[in-house]
């Protein structure tokens, strides 16, 4: 069993972690990310403290499936793409998307935490970690820019400063001059002042700060809208029956609003 003693915004990944692996035990899996129930199998955390329950395991999984998706229409696009997965976490995309050797994937988190996903997860041909700060920049010289780039940020964004974020996009967008996409979720102004209200927000301790309410600040910075999903359109009627009453509710008290619907948006982006 591996021990793991993270807080604030690393908490986090254990978070969403253990929703793919409840969303992986379920008799109708969204995502059946089994590699995250065997992770969760692995690490000596106290799970229960995280405030993760069914509701959650599902969304989880619902924000997660179209960005696999989006990634992998990239990548059969771009077999030879050259992909950076940022705040990485315990995320295992890259073995669910099981991309072409000739793709390099790269996942950027803290060095704690990819040393994490060493002890736990394979080694892969064509697949490294990089330990570091996303917003320490020097990281970004060692990915190759000579192939199109494709981007993925989950749960990311908002945990950091603006300006920092902005220029994390500008200096990537600057990096792959063949182009590429990003494939990315934001919150609003208004999910980063409800902040409190997200059990693992609370749960972790963690802060939140760059909240994106329209599509031109991404624009200004040289990304074009390709594809978004509200968070409220995530779930297909069918899933939508199997969260809580509860949840339904707050899904459709949300739906009516378009402030409270943008406050979660998963965005394909090309640049
Ligand atoms: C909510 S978790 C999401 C993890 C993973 N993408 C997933 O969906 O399971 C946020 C992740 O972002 C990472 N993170 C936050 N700020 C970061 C930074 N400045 N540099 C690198 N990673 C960061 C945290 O360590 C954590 O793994």
């Amino acid at each position: 069993m591996e021990k793991v003693r993270f807080t604030e915004e690393k908490a986090t990944m254990l978070a969403t972690l253990y929703g793919r692996a409840l969303d992986a035990r379920g008799e109708r899996p969204i995502l059946g990310d089994k590699a995250a129930d065997e992770a969760v199998k692995q690490i000596d955390y106290d799970f229960a403290s995280l405030g993760v329950n069914a509701d959650m395991g599902l969304t989880v999984a619902l924000r997660a499936k179209p960005m696999d998706e989006w990634a992998a229409s990239f990548l059969r696009e771009h077999p030879d793409a050259t992909v950076v997965q940022l705040g990485c976490g315990m995320d295992s995309r890259v073995y669910r998307v099981d991309p072409p050797p000739t793709v390099r994937w790269f996942d950027v988190d803290y060095p704690e935490v990819v040393d994490l996903r060493a002890r736990l997860y394979p080694e892969r041909d064509g697949y490294r970690t990089i330990g570091s700060s996303v917003t320490d920049f020097g990281w970004i010289d060692e990915i190759p820019s000579d192939k199109p780039g494709l981007v993925i940020a989950e749960g990311l964004t908002m945990y950091l400063r603006p300006s920092e974020g902005e220029e994390l996009l500008r200096r990537l967008i600057a990096h792959f001059p063949q182009g590429g996409e990003m494939v990315f979720d934001i919150f609003s102004r208004l999910g980063i002042k409800l902040q409190k209200l997200n059990p693992v927000v609370r749960k972790a301790n963690a802060t939140l700060y760059w909240g994106i309410d329209e599509i031109s600040e991404l624009e200004r910075l040289g990304l074009t809208l390709v594809s978004k999903l509200d968070s409220t359109d995530y779930a297909t009627p069918e899933v939508k029956d199997r969260l809580s009453g509860s949840m339904r509710a707050q899904l459709w008290f949300a739906g009516l609003f378009p402030a409270f619907k943008k406050m979660g948006r998963i965005l394909r982006m090309r640049f």
